[in-house]
C-alpha cells in the first residue's frame, strides 16, 4: 500500500464523531470474562457473544474501525456471514490485534515486554488478505516502587516501532499502543511523568526505525491518578494534564490519537474523553478506542439475560453513541438516562 493509502486509512479511522471499538480480548482473557459471568467458556459461547455485538444495527454511525482477534477475524455468524463482511457492510474498517501478549522482563518480574515480532510479516500478509486494513500492538508499562525501569521502557518502545514498520511495509496502518497502567497508588503527577517518558521513547524509536508518522494512530492511556491514589484528579485536571503530556511528546504529523479506557468506570471514561475533546485547535484528531469502555455494560447484560440479544446490542450502541458525542466535546451526563 502506498504511503498515502496508509494516510487515508488513518484519517478514516479518526473521522469526525467516530472512534474505534477494540473487541480483541485474547481467548484466555475472554474465557476469564465468560467464567466470571457464569457462562461456560467455549468456542461457541465466545462466538455467540461476539456475533451479537458485531451485528448491532447502526454501529457504523459511531464506529470507524473494529479491532478483532485472530479467532474472531476467521469467524462467521450463525447465518454464515463472515464477521469481516458484516463490519464492511456497515462501512466499518476491520483491524486486527497482532501482538502475542506479554512476558516477564528478565530480572524484573513486575515488568513486562510484549512479544510477537517473529513471523509477524507473514501474519500481517494473511490478515490483509482477510480484509484487515490496520493492526494493533499493546505494550504494558506498570508504575510502582522503582518501576518502570529504562530497561523496560526501551525494548517495549523498540518493539512497538519494529511492529509499526512491519505493518507499513505490508500496507496496514499500525495502532501504536503504549499503555501506562493506572493500577496503583501513584499520583497524577507521576502518571504524567511516566507517560511523558514512555511516549518520548516511543517516538524516538519510531523516528529511528523510519516509520511514517502520517500513517500511524497512537493509542495512549489518559493521564489519571492511580486508581488507588487517595486524591483523585477531577475532570478538568485530567484533561489539562493529558493534553499537556501529548503536546510535549506527540509530533503534529500523527493524524490521530485514540484513548484506551484502561478499566476506568465507563461513565467516567466518557466524561474524561469529553473534557479532553473540548480542547480546541489540537494538532491531531482525538477520539476513543475502548474495549471495556464500550462493551463492559453489554457483557453485564449478557451475563444475566443471555437470550436478550437486543438489550445487549442497545447497551453497546448507547456507549458508542455517547463516546462519539464525547469525542466532539458534546456529551452531557444527563444523556446517560435519556438513551
Ligand atoms: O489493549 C487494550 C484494548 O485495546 C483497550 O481496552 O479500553 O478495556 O483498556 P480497554
Amino acid at each position: 500500500m502506498a504511503e498515502n493509502d496508509l494516510e487515508s486509512t488513518a484519517k478514516e479511522l479518526v473521522a469526525p464523531g467516530k472512534g474505534i471499538w477494540a473487541t480483541d480480548a485474547s481467548t484466555p482473557t475472554m474465557d476469564k470474562r465468560l467464567t466470571a459471568a457464569g457462562i461456560t467458556p467455549t468456542l461457541e459461547t465466545r462466538t455467540m457473544f461476539r456475533e451479537v455485538l458485531i451485528s448491532t444495527p447502526g454501529l457504523g454511525e459511531f464506529i470507524s474501525g473494529v479491532i478483532l482477534y485472530d479467532e474472531t477475524i476467521r469467524q462467521r455468524t450463525s447465518e454464515g456471514i463472515g464477521f469481516v463482511d458484516l463490519l464492511q457492510k456497515q462501512g466499518i474498517v476491520p483491524g486486527i490485534k497482532v501482538d502475542k501478549g506479554t512476558v516477564e522482563l528478565e530480572g524484573s518480574p513486575e515488568e513486562k515486554v510484549t512479544e510477537g515480532l517473529e513471523g509477524l510479516s507473514e501474519r500481517l500478509a494473511e490478515y490483509k488478505q482477510m480484509g484487515a486494513k490496520f493492526a494493533k500492538w499493546r505494550a504494558v508499562i506498570s508504575i510502582g516502587d522503582g518501576i518502570p525501569s529504562q530497561r523496560c521502557i526501551e525494548p517495549n518502545a523498540q518493539r512497538l516501532a519494529s511492529y509499526a514498520k512491519f505493518c507499513q511495509e505490508q500496507g496496514l496502518v499500525p495502532i501504536v499502543e503504549p499503555e501506562v497502567l493506572m493500577d496503583g497508588e501513584h499520583t497524577i503527577e507521576k502518571s504524567e511523568e511516566i507517560t511523558t517518558a514512555v511516549l518520548l521513547n516511543v517516538f524516538a524509536q519510531l523516528k529511528e526505525q523510519k516509520v511514517a508518522l502520517e500513517g500511524i494512530i497512537l493509542k495512549p492511556n489518559m493521564v489519571l491518578s492511580g486508581y488507588k491514589c487517595q486524591t483523585q484528579a477531577g475532570l478538568e485536571e485530567v484533561a489539562q494534564m493529558t493534553i499537556r503530556t501529548l503536546l510535549k511528546t506527540v509530533p503534529k504529523e500523527v493524524p490521530g490519537i485514540v484513548f484506551l479506557s484502561g478499566g476506568q468506570d465507563v461513565i467516567l471514561a466518557t466524561a474524561r474523553l469529553n473534557e479532553i475533546c473540548k480542547t480546541k485547535d489540537l494538532p491531531w484528531k482525538v477520539s476513543f478506542s475502548f474495549e471495556r469502555g464500550l462493551e463492559g455494560p453489554a457483557m453485564e447484560i449478557w451475563k444475566n439475560e443471555v437470550e436478550n440479544g437486543k438489550a445487549v446490542q442497545s447497551a453497546l450502541y448507547k456507549r458508542a453513541k455517547l463516546n462519539s458525542l464525547a469525542s466532539q466535546g458534546q456529551y452531557l451526563e444527563e444523556m446517560e438516562n435519556e438513551l
